[in-house]
């Protein structure tokens, strides 16, 4: 960890969107970009997208910027990138993420895309890895978020913040991506905490409350971007079948070695994407 000091989102006294708006402005200040204009979030095999998206600009380590925290993980690079697309739009690559099941909270894990939003980005593409619950999407299969199912119990949102989720991953998005992809299927993603992956009662849960992918990320954040505004697009990576759907037990190797195994792949199918945009 790089300090003691309290985390400033963890005062409930403060504004988380307070600290987004300086987490903005110090982005600003380090990149040297006044404004972004798209936001991604890479999860799990989705880390090559970010050099080949256009020109890194700048690229800082995310814990200089205040409200976000040092990275759980190795595998999660934990830096915030500035790219310069070839179409002359700049965006904000968060290789950064703060995970539910880490346990600092909800307001650690959305604000990333809460800074994103103050920093100008009205569209976010979130992307991760995760389970698959369809059998004929073999490891190494990018599926689009079609919706999401929250099963954590939590909310980003405070008070009676009554927000809308109709059509939260866009359709319009979505037509976009598959104008690039025609192949590309879709279905609902089941948050979980985590981090212990499913037993395959809940997966057969999962499938019959209507979700087809499982994983523990991007549902709380998708909220957070349609509270910000922001026009959503999510990705996941299938990097195993779901537990019970295989036979062999799941592992963390396991789902980052399907993640470098398809990452030339991803990085490639996105980068056509967010040019398509
Ligand atoms: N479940 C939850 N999260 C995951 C999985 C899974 O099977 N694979 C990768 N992330």
């Amino acid at each position: 960890m790089h300090s003691t000091a309290p985390h400033p989102l963890d005062d409930p006294g403060a504004s988380p969107f307070g600290i987004a708006q300086k987490a903005a402005e110090q982005l600003a200040e380090r990149t040297g970009v006044d404004r972004h204009d798209i936001a991604l979030t890479l999860g799990s095999g989705w880390g090559r997208a970010a050099d080949l998206l256009g020109e890194t600009t700048a690229s800082i380590p995310a814990v200089d910027i205040v409200g976000f925290s040092a990275p759980a993980l190795a595998g999660h690079a934990g830096t915030l990138r500035s790219v310069l697309l070839p179409n002359g739009a700049r965006a904000l690559i968060i290789g950064a993420r703060t995970h539910y099941y880490e346990g600092h909270g909800v307001r650690r894990v959305v604000h990333s895309v809460r800074t994103a939003a103050a920093a100008g980005a009205r569209t976010m593409i979130l992307t991760n890895g995760a389970g698959g619950i369809r059998d004929t999407w073999t490891p190494g299969t990018p599926v689009l978020i079609s919706d999401h199912i929250n099963l954590t119990a939590d909310s980003p949102l405070e008070g009676a913040t009554f927000v809308d989720l109709t059509d939260l991953y866009t359709r319009r998005l979505r037509d976009i991506a598959r104008t690039v992809d025609p192949s590309l299927d879709e279905g609902v993603y089941c948050q979980f905490r985590g981090p212990h992956y499913e037993t395959p009662a809940e997966v057969q849960y999962a499938k019959a409350i209507g979700g087809h992918i499982v994983g523990m990320s991007t549902a709380l954040e998708a909220i957070a971007a349609r509270e910000a505004g922001m026009e959503l697009l999510g990705m996941s990576l299938i990097t195993n079948l779901a537990a019970g759907i295989q036979t062999t037990p799941l592992s963390h190797e396991e789902v980052l070695d399907a993640g470098k195994a398809a990452e030339a792949r991803l990085g490639d199918l996105l980068a056509r994407i967010v040019s398509a945009l």
